[in-house]
């Protein structure tokens, strides 16, 4: 089997649903629960039996290596973090806890399990990091795109703690030997994305007649990639990958911001058109920018290409028709992710900024 972290997230249950629509291989999947884990993005697992959900914490180094002794997992794929910037600014000791002290824990964990394995399965078994592209810092408008090279200048508190957890994964390479991998990707969406990042927060306050709220100018600049490619480049790293590479992942798909949401608007006039009449562009509003913020992030995704024969198969065009189609259809899983402490989130993020 697999060990899945974060498996309820947005990106980590993509990648469970999509892992055991294609293999027989179980997965374990260990989740905090966190107000961005939602095992209701699970639904259609809950009677198969090669789905194994565990909640718990990856700072627990004792109950991740008694699990680890148990099932013993051929690999981890490590997706379990906090991963919101926003939330980073306005509390970031979650970030260190889990983002660095976790990831340092399950490397303990994953090293002292190894130990006890013999040499066959030592050499088979993959620690897989999956991170992201922030860990480079931001690029100017002529800057060459990021490549494994790029030198880390994170800005952040989230992309800061990342970075420091990239740092670890690698350090357990040189130092200790365990056969880890990490990945570092651009900006992705899909379904299941939590209402707290761009595109699904555009989408849902579009339908709910509420501001569309741009940070600043709007000519901020992400390379975006549908949420399925991200998993397959995922899968066919721990595949194929080289032990102690890194690989970067993205769509060759650069938008400011602006585009990105006057498309959303552009999209939802013609599916769902608004009972005026208007469009829903006329929702959108300018408030203070986010502190610190990237300007623009660009992936060279050459290696993963050249090395492992990955490549995106949605375009933008394609990806984000599919994105606005799932939410709709998925109102109530929109409802249900809002309930709880979301709108004390949206309160405390949005509230005296407009400009
Ligand atoms: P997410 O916030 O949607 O999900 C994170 C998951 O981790 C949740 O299910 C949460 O319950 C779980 N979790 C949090 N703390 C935990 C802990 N201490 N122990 C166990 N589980 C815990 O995040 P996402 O967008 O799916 O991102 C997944 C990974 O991919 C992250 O490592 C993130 O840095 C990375 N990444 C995300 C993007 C993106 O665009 N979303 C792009 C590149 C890389
Ligand atoms: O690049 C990969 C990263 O992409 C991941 O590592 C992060 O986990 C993921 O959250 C994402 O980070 P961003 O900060 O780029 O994503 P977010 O959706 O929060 O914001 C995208 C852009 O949109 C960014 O320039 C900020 C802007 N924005 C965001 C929100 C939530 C707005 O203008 N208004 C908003 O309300």
């Amino acid at each position: 089997m697999i060990f899945v972290t974060g498996g309820a997230g947005f990106i980590g249950s993509n990648f469970v649903l999509n892992w055991l629509a294609q293999h027989q291989e179980p997965v374990l999947n260990y989740d905090k629960l966190t107000y961005a884990g939602n095992l209701g993005n699970l639904v259609s697992l809950q009677d198969d039996a090669r789905h194994l959900f565990v909640q718990g914490d990856i700072c627990d180094q004792t109950q991740v290596l008694a699990l680890l002794q148990t099932h013993r997992p051929r690999a981890i794929v490590h997706f379990a973090a906090e991963s919101h910037v926003d939330r980073s600014i306005h509390g970031p000791e979650a970030f260190i806890q889990t983002n660095i002290q976790g990831t340092f824990s399950l490397l303990q964990a994953a090293r002292q399990f190894l130990a006890q394995q013999d040499a066959e399965f030592q050499q088979a078994f993959r620690f897989l990091h999956v991170s992201t592209d922030e860990v480079y810092g931001t690029l100017g408008p002529d800057d060459a795109p990021f490549s494994e090279t790029t030198a880390y200048a994170p800005n952040s508190p989230y992309s800061a703690s990342k970075a420091a957890s990239d740092h670890l994964v690698r350090s357990y390479h040189h130092t200790f030997g365990l056969p880890t991998l990490t990945t570092n990707c651009s900006n992705n969406y899909g379904p299941y994305h939590f209402p707290e990042k761009l595109i699904p927060l555009m989408i849902a306050n579009a339908l709910a007649g509420k501001a569309l709220p741009i940070y600043g100018d709007g000519q901020q600049i992400r390379d975006w990639l549908y949420v399925t490619d991200h998993c397959r480049a995922i899968e066919r790293v721990l595949q194929a990958g080289r032990p102690g590479e890194t690989y970067n992942v993205g769509g060759w798909n650069e938008m400011t911001n602006l585009q990105v949401v006057h498309t959303l608007c552009d999209l939802l006039d013609r599916l769902q058109p608004r009972a005026d009449g208007a469009s829903y562009r006329q929702q959108i509003t300018r408030v203070a920018d986010r502190p610190g913020h990237d300007r623009r992030y660009a992936i060279d995704a050459r290696k993963i290409e050249r090395e492992l024969g990955w490549k995106p198969q949605e375009t933008f065009a394609s990806g984000i028709e599919k994105t606005v189609q799932w939410y709709l259809q998925n109102q109530a899983w929109v409802r249900d992710v809002q309930s709880g402490d979301y709108m004390k989130w949206i309160d405390r993020n949005y509230k005296g900024r407009e400009a």
